[in-house]
């Protein structure tokens, strides 16, 4: 045993320390139960009428959710509760071993959230943090290649590039043309991903759903495509996934699969949650040096210990993600496919504006592009939030000069309707 746990030991031995660790699991299960009760509420209510679960600003038509989500005022009261605990004795609601329960239970809904073992979970911050590691970590020569296309974020793509200059590897970005989105079929994504693999191609990055157009990969077909190329390692960015679509990553045969909690899944900002193949641990050099990493040999918790933690924020996460449990991942794909599919109607039936999205139903995510065939990108958002508080991101990319729209089961149709009239008006 080190001297910190000895100490700490010592210390929790002294102070009686396991009585009010369980005084704490006690208060952390007061707090579920209650949010239990109120999601079980909030689910009964139409989708139309889930807004009134938020605290976004009355005059505020949110329609930005794949930049940051909002959070639900059930998970923020919860996410009080905890921080009131915690700072009503924070050496021993840090070190107590109080939370450990409630870490569990994070970590076993983060897995049926993704679809994988618990075991198999790391608790991050965000995406970038685990595309961070896995690029300064996994062992690589020169002459190795890092692979994605230009769909890919810079939060997975960034650190490849910085890193191979410095290790020698080399990474190449290739063209998905936008102009060709909206005709793709399944067959497409896999064909043009297969052509850009290369002999050399060690590692495979791509989106599950990309952050400009919403193209939904298919992210079986194309692990499975990778493999049977020769790529050794296969890393999906899930940042706008979990919490909007259901998932079953462990079978897709994905070696990392890193997501944010804090868009879709709607937990307290800068929470993330990756699954991580247990032959990495042997392979990729965790980036945080900690005593911690001794006590989790072997498992992939080496991925996640970086010391002092937040635990009443990461608790809290265990609520965002029962809420999103008791809306139901089937009910909410429904309500995001409807809402996607009156938004191309209404975008096909207006001259000024272009649908740059995949038509395809199946590649298709609530994150979708509306081009302007007149006005400027930025200007329109702009002008759209300061004058009717419509909060949509502009992309003013060559070729797609886009609203990129990104609404929640709450947002509704005449939301989107309104929006459309005011984007060419
Ligand atoms: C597809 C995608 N990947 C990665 C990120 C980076 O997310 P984070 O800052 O939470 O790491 C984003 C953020 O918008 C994203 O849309």
């Amino acid at each position: 045993m080190n001297e910190v746990s000895h100490s700490r030991r010592r210390f929790l031995q002294i102070a009686g320390a396991s009585a009010l660790s369980a005084g704490l699991l006690a208060s952390i299960n007061d707090v579920r139960a209650l949010v239990d009760e109120q999601a079980s509420a909030a689910a009964r209510l139409d989708f139309d009428q889930l807004a009134s679960a938020y605290s976004l600003a009355d005059n505020l038509s949110y329609l930005n959710h794949a930049s940051i989500g909002t959070i639900p005022r059930l998970v923020q009261s919860a996410h009080g509760d905890y921080l009131r605990l915690c700072e009503s004795n924070p050496w021993l609601y840090v070190w107590g071993g109080g939370w450990d329960a409630g870490v569990q239970a994070v970590r076993a809904a983060c897995a049926q959230a993704l679809g994988c073992d618990a075991s198999h979970v790391a608790l991050s911050h965000n995406t970038t943090e685990t595309f961070s590691m896995l690029a300064q970590g996994l062992p690589m020569q020169a002459g190795d290649e890092v692979l994605f296309s230009n769909l890919n974020h810079d939060g997975a793509s960034i650190c490849w590039e910085q890193q191979s200059s410095r290790r020698g590897y080399t990474v190449r970005k290739f063209e998905i043309p936008l102009a060709d989105i909206p005709g793709l079929s399944e067959d497409d994504v896999v064909a043009l991903h297969a052509d850009a693999i290369a002999d050399n191609t060690r590692v495979l990055v791509f989106p599950h759903v990309d952050n400009m157009v919403g193209l939904r990969h298919p992210l079986h077909r194309l692990v499975q495509t990778a493999r049977a190329k020769g790529v050794e390692f296969v890393f999906v960015d899930g940042a706008q996934t979990l919490g909007m679509l259901p998932l079953q990553v462990a079978s897709s045969g994905v070696d990392v699969y890193a997501c944010s909690a804090h868009k879709w899944l709607q937990a307290p900002k800068g929470l993330g949650v990756s699954y991580i193949h247990p032959r990495l641990i042997e392979i990729v050099q965790p980036m945080w040096m900690t005593w911690g990493q001794q006590r989790w040999q072997g498992s992939v918790r080496i991925f996640e210990d970086y010391g002092t933690r937040n635990f009443p924020e990461l608790m809290a996460m265990a609520d965002a993600l029962q809420y999103q449990y008791q809306l139901g991942a089937g009910r909410k794909l429904d309500r995001y496919l409807h809402l996607r599919k009156q938004a191309m109607a209404m975008v096909d039936a207006d001259s000024a504006l272009a649908w740059r999205s995949p038509r395809s139903e199946q590649l298709g995510a609530s994150l979708f592009a509306i081009g302007l065939r007149n006005g400027q990108a930025e200007a329109t958002a702009q002008r759209l939030y300061q004058q009717h508080g419509v909060v949509v991101r502009p992309f003013a990319t060559p070729g797609l000069n886009s609203l990129r729209v990104s609404p929640n089961v709450f947002n509704t149709t005449r939301e989107l309707r309104r929006l459309m009239h005011l984007a060419v008006n």
